[in-house]
């Protein structure tokens, strides 16, 4: 196990992106969590927001091995709540291919939220297949599995503070 964002430098991080998106939205948010990935990472920047702030769950499940994505996205848990006319927040835990928060915002923007953002803690450029926007980034990684804060590999390692890079964990092609 290679650590390679540590916990205090994501801490920093999240704090500063809780700070962006309460600049742009400084009468309140709601934030849609894509679960399961995204707990860690929403726990803390719920926490770190200034202002008001509501929450929703979505789970959404990825097709493929547990190493790389087929781009067929199902989804598990739809919202509890509207979002017609409010301040939306998508909070992810990675976007890799692209294709999962792709399908989110396609679906969430249908149900005319005044504003659709997406947070997500880490990006890696490298590997799109979509063109999408994200307008807070944490980390932009290389081309690498990580785990840890939320990401996991089997469902291990969600429960580590830090991101890590597992030793002999196949490279996504
Ligand atoms: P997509 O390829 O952007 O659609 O990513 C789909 C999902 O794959 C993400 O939401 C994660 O749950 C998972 N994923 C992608 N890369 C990693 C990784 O490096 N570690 C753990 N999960 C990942």
């Amino acid at each position: 196990m290679q650590v390679l964002i540590p916990s205090d430098e994501i801490q920093q991080r999240v704090r500063a992106m809780a700070h962006e998106i309460h600049r742009d939205h400084p009468d309140g948010v709601h934030l849609v969590a894509v679960l399961k990935g995204a707990f860690v990472f929403l726990s803390d920047l719920a926490r770190a927001l200034p202002g008001r702030c509501s929450l929703d769950f979505m789970a959404v499940s990825s097709y493929g091995t547990s190493t790389k994505s087929s781009g067929q996205v199902q989804l598990l848990k739809d919202l509890e709540s509207t979002l017609e006319g409010r301040d939306v927040v998508i909070v992810e835990d990675i976007v890799d291919t692209g294709l999962t928060l792709k399908y989110m915002q396609n679906i969430l923007r249908a149900r005319s939220p005044r504003h659709l953002r997406t947070a997500c803690l880490l990006s890696k450029p490298s590997r799109r297949l979509v063109d999408v926007k994200v307008d807070y980034v944490g980390f932009e990684i290389e081309d690498r599995f990580v785990v840890g804060y939320g990401l996991d590999f089997g469902e291990q390692y969600r429960n580590l503070p830090y991101i890590a890079v597992l030793d002999g964990s196949p490279k996504p092609s």
